[in-house]
């Protein structure tokens, strides 16, 4: 399965200035567990961003116009051509989940192909925000399959949402 994992705001916003919008412990207690031991596959930015490179206890990928080699980042497979890595990942989710962890450019190139997409909805937003998720409410394509949970944290209002693709 190839699946979309994300936080959106309200606008489905994600990110400014290479950082993610808010800070959401129970979003990332969520993506731990739920990528911990599968592939996860970033973009360059996002993946030069993570505080801890290679994610530990998974299988990294990065998408990378300058990738000069699989093994040119350390701990990660790297290409340089989204039609290669999505060969790849297709390969790899017909026995195992695949998780394309962002950032907009990359679940852009992913559109089409997703399984299904994990959403965590915040009910907020940035005037600042500078990255986005294609708005699934509007994809004709996708549907909301189930409702996982949500809560408050921060202060901020959330929900745990599965969209799948028709
Ligand atoms: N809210 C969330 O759940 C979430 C999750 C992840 C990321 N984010 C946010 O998303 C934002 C980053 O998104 P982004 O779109 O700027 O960066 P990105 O997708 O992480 O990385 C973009 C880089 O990936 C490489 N790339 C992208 N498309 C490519 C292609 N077709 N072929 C080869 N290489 C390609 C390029 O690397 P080079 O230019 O270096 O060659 C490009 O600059 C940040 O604000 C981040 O915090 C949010």
């Amino acid at each position: 399965m190839i699946k979309g994992i994300v936080c959106v705001a309200s606008d489905w916003g994600i990110g400014k200035n290479n950082g993610l919008l808010f800070n959401l412990p129970a979003d990332m207690k969520f993506f731990r567990k739920t990528t911990k031991h599968n592939i996860v596959v970033f973009g360059k930015s996002t993946y030069d961003s993570l505080s801890k490179r290679p994610l530990p206890g998974r299988f990294n990928v990065v998408l990378w116009d300058q990738a000069t080699s699989l093994d040119c980042l350390e701990g990660a497979i790297t290409f340089a051509k989204f039609d290669e890595l999505l060969r790849f990942v297709q390969l790899l989710a017909k026995e195992f989940e695949v998780f394309i962890c962002g950032g907009s450019s990359i679940y852009k190139l992913f559109l089409p192909y997703y399984d299904e997409v994990l959403v965590t909805k915040v009910e907020a937003s940035d005037p600042e925000t500078t990255a986005f998720f294609p708005n699934l409410d509007k994809e004709k394509s996708y549907y909301i399959d189930r409702y996982l949970g949500g809560g408050i944290d921060n202060g901020l209002s959330y929900e745990f949402l599965k969209y799948k693709r028709r």
